[in-house]
């Protein structure tokens, strides 16, 4: 069987490797870059530090508004879909790479598998929840990391579709966490003496009252902040004048995956408004702090480990200062092996 993944975007490379280890001696997998993530900490280090093959083609798109960019990844996945004639296309997430390739692939009437389909935060403001609800009624095979998102399915008519596999990102977790255990901290921290925090979306980054409520509510905490700086967030502060500084404040370039684990499971707390660092801090049991109204994993939040907050100083002060959750030994997200899963049901639809 033929299989062709399209990925883009940086939290797409770390799905995809956990895929591309399954796939190898039982499928033929085709790997497509649409280039929408190209620096090299933003996509290059994430394929050689997790060990996935070079992309077979790099379409090499690039950012742009949400229209050009989407369009500019349909006409040229069409094109790859024409020539390499895949039995299924697997797209990851809720990326505009990920509605581009779905969209595509429906055209030509081959299968579409969406992994990690069903999550929903209802919020109609987010280009990703465009792009999960598009993609999830486009496709043809519906993988899902966990009960819940095969619920909100179940609820748009799409059970039949749906099959619950567990969380890829919690295989590739597993592996990274026991291999990098003893490596050494980033410089400048030590252990359980630091907080680390990303902020990238563009409700938080556009929004100079919003940007500027986090950056004072993380310059205010008790212990430093490595505030690891996505380009678009370093793009957006420079242009609304907010300095990236002051307190707490120590900014960064992202770090590499591996780096990235060690660096949360040393720490004493998550701030983000990542959707895959929640859901990391949780599996590392490191309380997390999300800067969002809602989450798609809501399963952090009722066990206690994440907490919801607005982009203002004094409630990311609070809920950062909160106490130490109660231990759990609750696995929502699966044991580790869904990446197998994901194989398994491809193949058994061939
Ligand atoms: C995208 C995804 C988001 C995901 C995030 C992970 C969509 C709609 N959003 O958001 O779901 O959580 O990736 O990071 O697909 N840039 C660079 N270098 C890069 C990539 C981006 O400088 O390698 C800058 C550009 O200025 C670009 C901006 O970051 O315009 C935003 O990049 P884009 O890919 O449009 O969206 P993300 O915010 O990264």
């Amino acid at each position: 069987m033929k299989i062709l993944s399209v990925v883009g975007a940086r939290p797409q490379f770390v799905k995809l490797a956990p895929v591309a280890h399954a796939m190898v001696g039982r499928a033929e997998h085709i790997v497509v870059h649409t280039g929408q993530h190209y620096d090299e900490l933003m996509s290059d280090v994430f394929f050689r530090d997790l060990g996935i093959p070079a992309p077979d083609v790099n379409l090499a798109i690039g950012s742009g508004n949400h229209g050009a960019q989407t369009g500019a990844m349909l006409e040229g996945i069409e094109q790859v879909l024409l020539e390499r004639r895949p039995d299924w296309v697997l797209v990851y997430g809720d990326t505009n790479s990920t509605l581009a390739a779905a969209v595509a692939a429906i055209k030509l009437h081959i299968p579409v598998a969406h992994l990690e389909a069903g999550l929903r935060s209802f919020n109609r403001r987010m280009p990703e929840e465009h792009n999960r609800v598009l993609t999830d009624h486009a496709s043809d095979l519906l993988l899902a990391p966990t009960a819940v998102a095969a619920a909100h399915l179940s609820n748009e008519g799409l059970a039949e579709k749906t099959v619950v596999v567990g969380d890829v990102m919690t295989d590739v977790l597993t592996g990274v966490r026991d291999r990098v255990a003893g490596d050494p901290l980033p410089d400048l921290v030590s252990e359980g003496d630091y907080y680390v925090a990303t902020i990238h979306r563009p409700d938080n980054t556009d929004d100079a009252d919003h940007l500027r409520g986090i950056v004072d509510g993380l310059a205010a905490l008790d212990k430093p902040v490595l505030l690891l700086a996505h380009p678009r967030l370093v793009h957006t502060a420079e242009r609304l004048g907010v300095a990236l500084e002051g307190g707490s404040l120590q900014t960064r370039a992202p770090l590499a995956y591996p780096q990235l684990v060690r660096a949360v499971m040393g720490a004493a707390g998550v701030i983000t408004d990542s959707g895959g660092l929640q859901k990391e801090a949780f599996l590392l049991r490191t309380p997390a702090t999300t800067v969002r109204p809602e989450t798609e994993w809501v399963e952090t939040v009722d066990l206690g480990w994440n907490v919801l907050v607005a982009p203002e100083r004094d409630a990311i002060v609070e809920a950062v200062h909160r106490p130490v959750p109660h231990a759990t030994e609750e696995t929502p997200y699966g044991d580790g092996s869904a990446a197998v899963r994901v194989v398994d049901e491809l193949l058994a639809r061939s």
